[in-house]
C-alpha cells in the first residue's frame, strides 16, 4: 500500500479549515420540481431562493414545449456548434433572442450558450483577442458575479489584459482611472442587476462613459432578462436605450426558466466570437429540445401572461419594500426580484437560514466567497408563482427570527 498520500491529508486540514470558519457548503436535493412549494431533502417547504422570478421552470406550456423539442431532435446535439451541432432550433432561437435587444443594440446578432458561465468566459477572454497582446485594458465592477470575475482572469492571464476594478455603482472610480488610461482597447464589464445585492447599474451613464473614453460595455443582465422591461426584454429595455457599443448578456435558466445563455452584439463582434471564442468553439451544443423550450420560453415573456406575471412581481416587491423593516438586520435599495437581507456574521446568518428551515422556508445563508467579508445575507427572491399571502407569511416569520437572534446574542 502507497503510505504516502500528501493530497489526501492536505484535503481533510482544508475542510476542517471550511467546517472552522463556518464556511462548509451542503448540497441540498429536491425531490419536487422547481417552484415555490418544494420537497427537500423529503421535506416540505416553502422556498424564496430560486432565481425562477417568473415561475416557467415548471410551467406546463414549457414542458410540453421540451417534450416536443426531444421528439423532433432527440436529446443530443452530438457535436459543437461549427462541427455539426448547430441545428434549426438554435438558430431560429437566436433570432428571436436579437429581435429581443434590436432596438437597443444596431444590427444585433446573438449567440446561444450552453450557460451563462461559459458566455461571460467567452465575452471577456474573446473581445480582448481583439488586438495584440498586452492591448487591452478591462474595468470590472468590484461586485461582479464570478463568472465575469474568472472571465476577467483568464483574460488577464491569456492576453496581457490590464485589470482595474472599479467600486460598487461609483462611477468615478471607473471614470477617473479611464482618463490616463493608454491601452488602445477597453472593456467596462458588470452586472446589470448584481445578483447578490439586486440593484441596477446605471446603464445611461455607463453608455456615456463607453463613449467619452472609447470602450466597449458588457453587461451581464442574468437577473435582469425576463425581468426589466414591459415586454421583458431586460435592463436596456427598462433604461430604453441603444448603442453599437454594449455587447448584452442573457441568462436563461433564471426567469426563462430553462437553462442557457445569450449574448447579443452588433453583428461582427458575434462573428468574430464564432471565429475566436474559444469555450464556445470547443463545447459541445446544447441539446437542441432545450432550445426548442427556450424559443416557447421567450414567447411566453412576451407574452400577455409574461405581462401579468411580471405585474404580479412587481406587486410583491412593493410590498417587501415598503412593509418590511428590520430592527437590526439591513434591508438592501433594490427594485428587482432580489431582496437581500444583511445579517453580517456567518454565524448569524447560518441560525437564521436553520430557524428559517424549521419553520418552513428554503433560504440559504449566503457567505464569503460569495460575497464580501461580514456581509453575510439571507438572499430573498421573489417569484411571480409566490402569493401575496406566502409573502407576508415570510414577513411575519422573519420579524420574529429577527428577534429571537437578538434575544438570544
Ligand atoms: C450575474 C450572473 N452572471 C452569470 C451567471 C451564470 O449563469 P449560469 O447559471 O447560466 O451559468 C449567474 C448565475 O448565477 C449570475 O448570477
Amino acid at each position: 500500500m502507497n503510505k504516502k498520500f500528501l493530497a489526501r491529508n492536505v484535503v481533510q486540514d482544508q475542510l476542517e479549515g471550511l467546517d472552522t470558519k463556518l464556511l462548509r457548503r451542503k448540497l441540498r436535493t429536491t425531490f419536487s420540481p422547481c417552484d415555490v412549494k418544494s420537497n427537500v431533502d423529503q421535506r416540505e417547504l416553502k422556498a424564496f431562493c430560486s432565481n425562477d422570478y417568473l415561475g416557467f421552470a415548471n410551467h406546463p406550456k414549457l414542458i410540453m414545449a421540451m417534450t416536443e423539442g426531444a421528439k423532433q431532435y432527440g436529446v443530443g446535439s452530438g457535436a459543437s456548434h461549427l462541427i455539426s451541432g448547430h441545428s434549426i432550433t438554435h438558430d431560429l432561437l437566436e433570432k428571436k433572442l436579437a429581435s429581443f435587444e434590436s432596438a437597443h443594440i444596431p444590427n444585433a446578432r446573438a449567440l446561444f450558450f450552453s450557460t451563462g458561465y461559459l458566455a461571460n468566459i467567452t465575452a471577456i477572454t474573446g473581445l480582448v483577442r481583439l488586438v495584440n497582446q498586452g492591448e487591452a485594458s478591462i474595468y470590472s465592477a468590484a461586485l461582479n458575479h464570478a463568472s465575469i470575475i474568472d472571465g476577467v482572469k483568464l483574460a488577464s492571464a491569456q492576453s496581457k489584459a490590464k485589470v482595474t476594478i472599479f467600486n460598487h455603482l461609483d462611477l468615478e472610480s471607473l471614470s477617473t482611472p479611464l482618463k490616463n488610461d493608454q491601452h488602445p482597447f477597453k472593456i467596462i464589464v458588470l452586472d446589470g442587476v448584481f445578483s447578490m445585492d439586486g440593484d441596477i447599474a446605471p446603464v445611461k451613464e455607463l453608455i456615456e462613459i463607453a463613449q467619452t473614453y472609447d470602450a466597449l460595455l458588457i453587461i451581464d443582465d442574468a437577473h435582469g432578462f425576463g425581468v426589466l422591461g414591459k415586454q421583458g426584454h431586460g435592463i436596456l429595455e427598462h433604461f430604453d436605450v441603444c448603442s453599437e457599443r454594449i455587447v448584452y448578456l442573457g441568462t436563461l435558466g433564471k426567469a426563462a426558466g430553462v437553462s442557457g445563455a445569450f449574448i447579443c452584439a452588433s453583428s461582427p463582434f458575434i462573428e468574430w466570437l464564432i471565429q475566436k471564442g474559444r469555450p464556445y468553439i470547443y463545447s459541445t451544443a446544447t441539446p437542441p429540445a432545450i432550445a426548442h423550450a427556450l424559443y416557447a420560453s421567450l414567447e411566453l415573456i412576451e407574452s400577455d401572461e409574461g405581462i401579468h406575471r411580471r405585474a404580479h412581481l412587481n406587486e410583491l416587491i412593493d410590498i417587501w419594500r415598503t412593509e418590511m423593516n428590520f430592527k437590526r438586520w439591513q434591508k438592501m435599495k433594490s427594485i428587482t426580484p432580489i431582496q437581500p437581507v444583511i445579517l453580517g456574521s456567518n454565524a448569524n446568518a447560518l441560525a437564521a437560514a436553520k430557524l428559517l428551515d424549521e419553520a418552513g422556508y428554503w433560504i440559504p445563508a449566503i457567505r464569503p466567497p460569495t460575497v464580501p467579508e461580514n456581509s453575510a445575507r439571507l438572499r430573498i427572491t421573489l417569484s411571480a408563482n409566490h402569493t401575496i399571502d406566502d409573502l407576508r407569511a415570510l414577513m411575519r416569520t422573519l420579524e420574529a427570527i429577527e428577534q429571537s437572534i437578538v434575544h438570544g446574542g
